[in-house]
Parts: C-alpha cells; sequence; structure tokens
C-alpha cells in the first residue's frame, strides 16, 4: 500500500531516548527506525483520565501519539486483567492467573478508548499493525466502528494449547475476536498449531486454502508464524565498538582474567531466574576448581511491581543472591553480581562481548531478544556459548546452542561446565551456524515478511468486514 502509512499500536511504547525494556519495545523502536510510521499507545504515566489528551511527539521518522492511563485504568487492565490473568496464561502458569471480572471490565473499557483514538488518527490507507496481549479485542472494537483497513496482530508472548486456554473465564468472547485481523503472527509453529486448533475445535471456525480460517462469524483471516528477531548488522557492529565505553572496560577490568557468564532479563517469573541462581550454585558446589575463576552477573530490571507475585520473585532472588554468595564469596571474589537496573542497548551489546556464556533459561518465552542479542555480539574470533532453554521460541531457530529444561538444575549445571570448557574450534561450527540464521532472518526480514502478507492483494472473499 503504497500511499498508505504503517500505523503501530501496542500498549508499551519506546519514546525517543528512552531505554525501553522488553522484547516487543526492542523490536518495535527497530523496525519504525527504518520505515518510519505512527505509533501510538500508552505513555507509561497515569493521569486523573485515561486518554484526556493525546501526547505529539515527532523524532526521526516516527510519530509517536500516546495517552495516559487513570489509576483505576492502570489497575484492572494492565494490572489486573493483561499481567495478571492473561500474561500467566499465555506463559503456562494457570496456578497464577487471578480472575476478577472487574479486570476484564477494564481491559475491555482500555481497548474501547484506543479504538476511539485511533479513529481519530488513521486514515482509509494506513496498515495498522497491533501487538500483544494487551489489546486482543482491538480490531474488532475497530470494526464496529465502521474500519475497513488492513489491520494485523502480532503476538509477542506464547500461545499454550487449546486445553489450556479454554481454563480461563469468557476464552471465546475474547479470543474469538481476534478473527477481526487480517493477519495474525505469532513466533513458533508451535503457537500457530495452538491457534488453529483453538479456533478450529473451540471457537468453531473452519479451514480454507493457503492457511486461512473461517471464523464461525463468517470472517476469512490468516495466521502465520514469524519468529521475531533484532538488527544484527547493527548488534554486531554496536558490540564491536563497545571497547570505546568506559563502562565496558571498567567490567573487563574488574573480571581479572575471569571468565563471565552474563544474564539479562525483565524480573518476571517466566524467566527461570530462581532455577538459574540454584543451577550457577550447583555449578559452584561440584567444581570447586571454578571458584575465583568464574563471574555470573545477572543483569535484571524490575517489572511489573505493581502485580504481587512479581514482588514476591524478587524477595525470592534476593534471599537467593544473599545465600549464594555469603556460601561461596572470598574477600576478593563473590561468585554473583545481581543487578536490578535496565542498560541501554548500546551498553548491553558490550557486556554480551565480555561474557564467554549467555545464559537464557527462561521457562517459557516467546521469543527471547536476549539470547539472539548475545550471539550477534560476539566476537567472531573468539566467540562465547549460549545456553539455551528448550522453552523459548528462539531455540527453534537456535538448535546450536546448548539447548536445556531449565528446570534441570544438574543439566544447566552440566552445560554451564561444558560451556567453560568448550574448545575454540567447536564454539566458532556452533557460534557461525547461530549467525548465519541470524543474519537471514533479522528484524528488516521479519517486519517484512509480515507486513507484505498483510498487505498483499486478497481473494474477494476475504474483504468481508
Ligand atoms: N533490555 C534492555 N535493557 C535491559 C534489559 C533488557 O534494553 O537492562 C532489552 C533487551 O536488550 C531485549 C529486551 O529488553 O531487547 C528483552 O526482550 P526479550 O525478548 O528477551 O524478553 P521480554 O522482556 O520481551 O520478555
Ligand atoms: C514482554 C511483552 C511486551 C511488554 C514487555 C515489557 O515483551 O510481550 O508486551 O511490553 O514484556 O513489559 P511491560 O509490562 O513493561 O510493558
Amino acid at each position: 500500500n503504497a500511499k498508505g502509512r504503517l500505523v503501530v499500536v501496542s500498549n508499551r511504547v519506546a519514546l525517543p531516548r528512552q531505554t525501553a525494556t522488553g522484547g516487543l519495545a526492542s523490536a518495535l523502536q527497530a523496525a519504525l527506525h527504518e520505515l518510519g510510521g505512527l505509533w501510538f499507545g500508552w505513555s507509561g504515566k497515569l493521569a486523573a483520565e485515561t486518554g484526556a489528551e493525546v501526547h505529539r511527539l515527532h523524532d526521526a521518522k516516527v510519530d509517536y501519539a500516546t495517552i495516559d492511563l487513570s489509576r483505576a485504568d492502570h489497575d484492572d487492565f494492565y494490572t489486573g486483567f493483561a499481567n495478571g490473568t492473561l500474561w500467566p496464561m499465555l506463559h503456562y502458569r494457570p496456578d497464577l492467573v487471578d480472575y476478577q471480572r472487574s479486570h476484564l471490565e477494564g481491559y475491555l473499557r482500555v481497548n474501547e478508548i484506543f479504538a476511539q483514538h485511533l479513529c481519530q488518527l488513521i486514515t482509509p490507507e494506513d496498515v495498522l499493525w497491533v501487538h500483544d496481549y494487551h489489546l486482543i479485542p482491538l480490531a474488532a472494537m475497530l470494526r464496529q466502528r465502521g474500519v475497513r483497513n488492513r489491520i494485523g496482530f502480532f503476538l509477542h508472548t506464547p500461545l499454550p494449547a487449546a486445553g489450556l486456554l479454554i481454563a480461563l473465564p469468557n476464552h471465546r468472547e475474547l479470543l474469538e475476536t481476534l478473527a477481526s485481523y487480517d493477519l495474525i503472527g505469532v513466533h513458533t509453529t508451535r503457537d500457530l498449531r495452538a491457534l488453529e486448533d483453538y479456533f478450529l475445535h473451540e471457537a468453531g471456525a473452519s479451514m480454507r486454502l493457503g492457511g486461512r480460517m473461517r471464523s464461525a462469524g463468517g470472517r476469512v483471516f490468516r495466521a502465520a508464524a514469524f519468529p521475531i528477531s533484532i538488527d544484527t548488522a547493527g548488534i554486531a557492529r554496536t558490540a564491536s565498538d563497545a571497547g570505546a565505553h568506559k563502562e565496558i572496560n571498567q567490567l573487563r577490568t574488574s573480571l581479572d582474567g575471569r571468565a563471565l557468564i552474563i544474564g539479562v532479563d525483565r524480573l518476571d517469573y517466566s524467566k527461570g531466574l530462581p532455577q538459574r541462581f540454584e543451577a550457577f550454585a550447583r555449578l559452584l558446589e561440584r567444581a570447586p576448581e571454578l571458584h575465583r575463576q568464574v563471574t555470573f552477573m545477572q543483569i535484571a530490571p524490575p517489572s511489573r511491581g505493581s502485580v504481587l507475585e512479581y514482588r514476591q520473585i524478587r524477595r525470592e532472588l534476593e534471599r537467593s543472591a544473599g545465600h549464594i554468595n555469603g556460601k561461596y564469596a572470598t574477600p576478593d571474589w563473590a561468585p554473583l553480581r545481581y543487578i536490578n537496573k535496565s542498560f541501554p542497548h548500546r551498553l548491553l551489546a558490550g557486556y554480551y562481548r565480555s561474557a564467554r556464556v549467555g545464559l537464557v533459561t527462561p521457562l517459557r518465552d516467546g521469543m527471547n531478544l536476549v539470547a539472539k542479542e548475545y550471539v550477534a555480539s560476539q566476537n567472531p574470533d573468539d566467540p562465547g556459548v549460549l545456553i539455551l532453554s528448550r522453552f523459548a521460541g528462539a531455540a527453534q531457530e537456535l538448535p546450536t546452542a546448548l539447548l536445556v529444561n531449565p528446570a534441570d538444575t544438574e543439566e544447566v549445571a552440566d552445560a554451564l561446565q561444558r560451556a567453560l570448557n568448550m574448545p575454540l574450534p567447536e564454539r566458532r561450527d556452533r557460534w557461525r551456524a547461530m549467525m548465519k540464521v541470524l543474519e537471514h532472518n533479522d528484524i528488516t526480514f521479519w517486519r517484512k515478511a509480515f507486513l507484505s502478507a498483510l498487505t498483499e492483494k486478497a481473494p474477494v472473499a476475504q474483504r468481508r468486514v
């Protein structure tokens, strides 16, 4: 669509010159930076009323339009339904789901306000691309208001099997609204199978040619897997230039020749951090020869502190980190550096490159961009080793990482030992295979693949609104 702009809609917006922690913000920032367009979403701020005014900003090729949330809408929509109900559900944790009807009402209320504002912001030629679990019903609400634009949706989380999804109260009312999009993107074929299975067996849809489905309501839409990625070449450059930053040299000097293991995650229970700390402790217990020879640095910026489980896991990790250092530290060495702060990409790339091992062990993860960033940041002559959870979407594309089950402490400790001892030729072979995948499927490839599938001329049957 030559005339139309790209309009990206997401709850989280990476405003210019802000460190936006999270895969969605990192990826969309990179994608919009290239193509330009409008990015609409939450300002990240609270106000007396939701959406009373639209804050506009322009930077490089991107227009930003954001709205504030009221305290009540933030509590019901963001904390309550999006992160207290949908997030645990989508990450295979029904035990953590806290469902309250008032939260669902708040979620629908905020989606309506997003729809109202969007109607004012778009022209009929624009292509809309809505992101993530915060905004599932948005297209249906836009269609009700007469919007006929192409609208795509991308889910950044995993999608569990239908058998689990049906545990969500009112699941059908919510999930069926996905049929109002023209294209639904997920990360992996496993997620795609789950989506199709849900629509075909729980929501009365039927299969059509070319990956299309026809919903019970008669609308034809498409779903496909588009594994999200990173600006591979850009990150590789940033990492190789990182030696110029004093922070990177300070880290390297402080290591004093010790091997570095790095972890970088939002402080989220889906990331498997307690299990990771335990595996590291197990390594130290088993391999006294590694004492004073290795340092594990875990960067874990706090996330979603308004949700109880996030506060709990933070306390749990503080205890665990204190315990590990208390037990193994010596006057000149602390095995674990645990940092509750976020860092900009330009420094992260240098930290990744300084690390012999990237330890990425989520219990479930849609993709996990940190795994990809770690690979892209390595020195081709002396690359580090990626240890990666089988339950991250990235494992599908990076089979030459050391793949582990994060719940198996011994297996993760084995992988750590193996990574720390891995000879250079094997490290290079494994790394090259991963880098090749990332050079091909980078953020540009992802964006183009999704948008060309979304804007491709559709058969007449698909034109129904
Ligand atoms: N990130 C960052 N600074 C930090 C920690 C993380 O910029 O201090 C970025 C990281 O580089 C990556 C994203 O946040 O691009 C995390 O994405 P990922 O897919 O790994 O996990 P998510 O947070 O989306 O669950
Ligand atoms: C994940 C989600 C994103 C979210 C990000 C950070 O990547 O898929 O939608 O933006 O985490 O979480 P936050 O709640 O801070 O936006």
